[in-house]
């Protein structure tokens, strides 16, 4: 988290940005979600929209805007930490409109130099100037969706890029930004451990300081989940994904990517994603544009928001439709299922009235779960179980 008493002195050329912080102000962390994306993968149940050129793009950016505008109304002092442009597919998005998005972020709230600003990116989108647009906008990281390094399962993904596409695009998201983060996807039917494995050590080798493999999830309202349902292939079985599973923690241990998380693996601590550690460790942040979430606290209260997710009515209104204050115990259940995915897992402190210690007794003997004095932790065992220890533990 950054470190409220070092400011910097914006650099907004012309803008006007409120210098500092006062003393105490929370951090604050911006999603901005861009829906578009020019070809809608068979898997993907994200909240996305073809791109077809469609005019009302302007509009659309124009109340993600006004949206942040009205967002910080009333919110109090604030640090901004962190800034992730995710979507859909933000690397359609003309590189001024980003520049404009961070500005205004930037003169809505304090921040300092180093903060991070990533935008998730299609290896279709992999132009050099392009970059370099984002780059000049403020990105100083970029999260690419190779997905694959194999051209048969990029098929099967119904991607519209080549492995040998998303290798250009690692190589030049290097050169522009340095910071490079890798998605792709494993468990697909038919693949084996060992071609996993070659798949890893190929991306491990193109030199991102960032890897998020997630196992394929087959989402029911999806053309995946359909022919699943129809039986016409079948992800692996539980028994060989939890292979897939321990084989990723071996492979990228062995060439010095840390697990921090259970899917996000960095070469060192600097290498993790800022925007992600902060809001696994509770920090608020504001969710911008068609469906987005957002955490905030206000007047003491954490407040769960919501974004209208049909586009058409999100432009037109540009407002959260709900803002549901959570409970002190809702909250807290958020904290600890949040604050477990960290190879920390979560402090204590966090958790004031569930009786921790004696419910996780039962899973730390089973080595499933470590307890120091502050902090309560899932061991490698534990994470690949995380969903039945947290039903233990709420239980
Ligand atoms: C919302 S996408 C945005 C990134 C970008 N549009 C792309 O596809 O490259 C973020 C990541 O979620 C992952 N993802 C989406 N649906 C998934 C699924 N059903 N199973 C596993 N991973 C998925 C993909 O790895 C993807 O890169
Ligand atoms: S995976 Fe990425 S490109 Fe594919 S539909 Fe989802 S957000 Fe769009």
């Amino acid at each position: 988290m950054s470190d409220i008493a070092s400011f910097s002195s914006p650099d907004l050329s012309g803008e006007v940005a409120r210098e500092v912080a006062p003393e105490g102000a929370a951090a604050l962390s911006l999603y901005i979600h861009w829906p578009y994306c020019s070809r809608i993968c068979p898997y993907c149940d994200f909240n996305v929209t073809r791109d077809r050129g469609q005019s009302s793009q302007r509009a659309l950016f124009e109340a993600i805007l006004r949206d942040m505008r009205r967002q910080a109304e009333g919110l109090g002092p604030r640090q901004l930490a962190s800034i992730f442009f995710g979507g859909g597919t933000p690397s359609l998005l003309p590189p001024d409109w980003v520049a404009e998005l961070i500005a205004q972020a930037k003169r809505l709230f304090p921040y300092t130099d180093d903060i991070e600003i990533t935008l998730e990116a299609n290896p279709t989108d992999a132009e050099i100037s392009r970059y370099q647009g984002f780059r000049a906008a403020g990105i100083n990281r970029l999260s690419l969706g190779a997905q694959s390094l194999d051209d048969g399962a990029l098929k099967f993904l119904g991607r519209n890029h080549s492995a040998a596409e998303a290798i250009r695009g690692i190589e030049t998201a290097q050169k522009v930004f340095g910071r490079v983060s890798l998605d792709l996807i494993y468990a697909l039917p038919d693949q084996t451990l060992d071609a996993w494995e070659s798949e890893l050590r190929a991306a491990a080798a193109l030199g991102a300081e960032h890897i998020s493999p997630y196992q394929l999830t087959i989402e029911q309202t999806t053309p995946f989940g359909r022919a699943v349902k129809r039986k016409l292939w079948s992800p692996p079985e539980e028994e060989l994904a939890e292979g897939f599973y321990f084989r990723t923690q071996e492979v990228l241990e062995s060439l010095g990517f840390e697990a921090y998380e259970v899917s996000n693996h960095a070469r060192g601590k600097t290498a993790r994603s800022a925007h992600n550690v902060l809001i696994w460790e509770g920090v608020d942040y504001m969710g911008i544009g068609p469906g987005a979430h957002g955490r905030l606290t206000r007047e003491g209260i954490r407040t769960a928001m919501v974004s209208e997710k049909d586009l058409k009515t999100y432009t037109a209104t540009a407002d959260p439709i709900e803002a549901i204050p959570l409970t002190p115990s809702e909250a807290e259940e958020e904290a600890l299922m949040l604050g477990l995915r960290l190879v920390e897992g979560v402090a204590l402190n966090r958790l004031p009235t569930l009786p921790i210690r004696e419910k996780a007794m039962p899973l730390i003997e089973q080595g499933l779960m470590k307890l120091t004095p502050d902090r309560l932790r899932a061991t490698p065992k534990g994470r690949v179980v995380l969903d039945r220890l947290l039903f233990e533990l709420l239980s």
